[in-house]
């Protein structure tokens, strides 16, 4: 199992499982517009500890086509393992829009 620190809350998801869908599980206010698709970016979130060392290579790629590389990473595209402490960048509550996007698939989509 994963811990995750969010928002002040701690909860425990199994491993491997996709953190903007472990947030939004915890009833966390998070967006999701593309619906975990590395093109929204409006599942961002910083770290406090815990970040992964590594990127899957389409979170990089969208990542550095925005010059945002080192600022902030999107929680679609990160498994969650050991103790993660993140911040929520864009809650939903204060976008204005309808709806965070739709849901998320349970596992990162392959090469699309
Ligand atoms: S980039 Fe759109 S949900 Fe993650």
């Amino acid at each position: 199992m994963a811990t995750i620190i969010a928002n002040g809350k701690t909860f425990q998801v199994p491993d491997g499982t996709r953190l903007v869908l472990a947030l939004k599980d915890a009833g966390l206010d998070i967006m999701h517009r593309c619906g975990g698709h590395a093109r929204c970016t409006t599942c961002r979130v910083t770290f406090n500890s815990g970040e992964p060392e590594t990127y899957h290579p389409r979170e990089k790629e969208k990542l550095e086509s925005i010059g945002a590389l080192g600022q902030f990473r999107l929680s679609c595209h990160i498994l969650c393992e050991g103790t993660m402490d993140v911040n929520i960048l864009q809650p939903f509550s204060a976008s204005g829009l309808s709806d965070p996007g739709p849901r998320p698939s349970d596992e990162i989509p392959a090469d699309e």
